[in-house]
């Protein structure tokens, strides 16, 4: 740990999906960190929904900020910034973020700083490991995202290399986990599950792996041809009157999805000449993908940041900690009239 004891206290809210999260960090230090989740409510769907999601957020907001604040030991007025997630996400989640942010920001009469949630997802790690290295290649891995970032400074500079281009990694363990009558979300069932399951099992495929993919998509990711894989697998084995080996086949297709990320970011980082890699969202705390990487990056030389599994999935944390980074870098605060943005770009760091 060498984070900085001083700099901008920055309150920071992420709404963009079943997340209300609130936190609170005074440069690189965490000092609050809550987070309502409504992921309980969409269990039964096999999948979040938006109107559920904004909901939730609604009534959550007011008591997560109070938790927020009690648990930082500061009074709302002390902050030198807010913060919030202005996109990408759910439009309507987004909104209740936004507003509330706002509301906060013109009562208190403190800037504004509205931050892309994927950015915010690569800060988070200065609270953990301290300051960035810049460049730096960051993997996003989520539900609603799986990106390769190079990133040459936080607050503007953060560059797609590639992304998927169909079903985001998260998504993936959640449909394959649905197949399997494992609950969701999908990720920790599947991850508990392969555990005691044979990984080389089954040869399930590496999507955009072919040398004719890597010409056009070297540093995208398709996990939908995966995901019918393991479908027609099962389905083969249920027609034929065999039992399902559920933990074989949760371990083979974790195995090809941590091998694709693993294999992709590595190309990336080294292709561009970077020695660090930065992993964060929901499905970095896949343990399979975690030590793959680290022991495949130790191989080729690459040193690898992983924040620990609750700042890795949507927090408040991390869009304080990008807050606070763009109070510290001297970047103009947003305008009170910001929208939320629910496809906004990478590149659009700060609104
Ligand atoms: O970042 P996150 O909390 O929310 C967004 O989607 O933005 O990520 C949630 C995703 C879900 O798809 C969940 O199944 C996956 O992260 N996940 C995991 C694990 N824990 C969560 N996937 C694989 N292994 C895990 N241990
Ligand atoms: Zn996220």
């Amino acid at each position: 740990m060498n984070e900085r004891t001083d700099g901008p206290l920055v309150l920071g809210i992420e709404t963009s999906c079943d997340e209300t999260g609130v936190g609170i960090v005074r440069g690189t230090t965490l000092l609050a960190d809550a987070v309502a989740s409504s992921v309980a409510e969409h269990e039964r769907f096999g999948g979040v929904v938006p109107e559920v999601a904004s909901r939730a957020h609604l009534e959550a907001m007011v008591p997560t900020i109070r938790r927020a604040c009690e648990t930082a030991g500061i009074a709302l007025g002390d902050v030198d910034a807010i913060a919030v997630t202005a996109g990408p996400g759910l439009a309507g989640a987004l909104l209740v973020g936004v507003a509330s942010a706002k509301a906060l920001a013109l009562s208190l009469d403190k800037p504004l700083y509205g931050v892309n949630h994927l950015a915010a997802h690569v800060a988070v790690d200065q609270l953990q490991h301290g300051p960035l290295p810049e460049p730096c290649l960051a993997m996003l891995v989520s539900g609603g995202h799986s990106s390769l970032l190079k990133v040459t400074d936080i607050t503007t500079g953060v560059d797609p290399m590639g992304a998927t281009i169909d079903d985001a990694a998260g998504e993936a363990f959640d449909k394959v986990a649905r197949l399997l009558g494992l609950g969701f979300p999908g990720g920790p069932a599947i991850d508990r599950t392969a555990l005691s399951g044979n990984s080389v099992a089954i040869d399930f495929p590496r999507g955009l792996s072919t040398r004719k993919d890597l010409e056009r998509h070297r540093f995208d990711f398709s996990f939908s041809g995966l995901k019918t894989a393991v479908a027609r697998w099962i389905e083969a084995r249920e027609r034929a009157g065999e039992l399902v080996p559920v933990a074989d086949v949760a371990a083979s297709f974790q195995e090809a999805v941590a091998d694709v990320l693993v294999r992709k970011a590595l190309d990336a980082a080294t292709s561009e000449g970077i020695d660090s890699i930065v992993l964060g969202g929901g499905v970095a705390a896949n343990s399979r993908l975690r030590a793959m990487l680290e022991e495949r990056a130790a191989r080729a030389g690459v040193h690898v940041r992983v924040p620990r599994p609750g700042l890795c999935t949507d927090n408040g944390a991390m869009v304080a900690a990008l807050g606070a980074e763009m109070v510290a870098r001297g970047r103009r605060p947003s305008a009170l009239d910001i929208p939320a943005d629910s496809s906004q770009p990478v590149t659009h760091v700060l609104w």
